[in-house]
């Protein structure tokens, strides 16, 4: 399906997918410093932010990578871009590479993981998804998830950027966040994949990042054959969002290498 996508800048194409459940305002902090420097594409995944949802009760991952490739298809996006995801958006990152490896030309893996869910961790969501299904009520998910999101540090001392995150994790339709958490719990463990990613890639992650922690990260970036890892202080799940300075500038970095390493290809 085609996908709402908000686009700013020109030259060489960087997408950047929004994680659970978010949207693609998840990118306001990067739009106007990448933009100078690339082409950025921000997608709202089926169902969030201005994409129309589909009606199965599942939303599978590998369904939402799909999507994101038939949108920059049906955008004339022809050659390789890098492609990046925070979390649920690096899940979706990770199947465009496995799935679609000769449309990338680097990656960014952002507060993310490969593994799977435990078993228990989807039960629990598949729980979850069955009460937010039956009950429309989405302080199922997001009193208990938003504090987790952030660093102590900016949760003292960024309450706007607390208060705006609440509100885009509301704006969700409750039939959407139920069909998503159904896709997250049955997907798949790309972590033995990881050494076939030939791309450049970089790996963010926040310093106190409790929802995919940094040790994980950094084992990540060790499988991986040509990865560069981060770890960016004084945040914790939505690095992009409360260190928008930092991460910025690890990413302007990230492409410049990149373009650098390819002209003397
Ligand atoms: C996200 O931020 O996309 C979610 O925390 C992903 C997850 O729950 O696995």
């Amino acid at each position: 399906m085609h996908l709402f996508c908000q686009e700013s800048g020109s030259g060489s194409t960087l997408v950047l997918v929004h994680g659970f459940p978010f949207d693609s305002t998840m990118w306001d902090p990067q739009r106007a410093a990448l933009g100078e420097h690339c082409r950025l594409l921000t997608p709202d995944l089926r169902g969030y932010g201005r994409s129309t949802a589909t009606a199965e009760s599942t939303y599978t991952i590998d369904a939402l990578a799909d999507d994101v490739i038939e949108t920059l298809d049906s955008m004339g996006v022809d050659q390789p871009f890098v492609l990046g995801g925070l979390s649920m958006g690096g899940y979706v990152a990770l199947s465009i590479a496995a799935r679609y490896a000769n449309r990338l030309r680097g990656l960014l893996l952002i507060d993310t993981r490969a593994g799977a869910d435990t078993p228990e961790a989807a039960t629990g969501r598949r729980e979850l998804a069955a009460k937010v299904d039956a009950t429309g009520d989405l302080d199922l998910v997001v009193p208990s998830m938003l504090p987790r999101l952030f660093a102590a540090q900016s949760l003292l001392e960024q309450p706007d950027l607390v208060t705006s995150v609440e509100r885009m994790m509301r704006r969700s339709s409750p039939a959407i966040v139920a069909a998503t958490l159904r896709g997250l719990a049955c997907r798949p463990d790309r972590t033995d994949f990881l050494p076939a990613i030939e791309q450049p890639t970089l790996v963010i992650v926040g310093q106190h990042d409790a929802i995919t922690p940094p040790q994980e990260a950094r084992d990540m970036a060790k499988r991986l054959p040509n990865a560069r890892f981060v770890e960016i202080r004084e945040a914790a799940h939505l690095a992009p969002m409360e260190q928008p300075t930092a991460v910025n500038q690890v990413v302007l970095d990230f492409l410049r290498h990149l373009d650098q390493a390819e002209s003397l290809a």
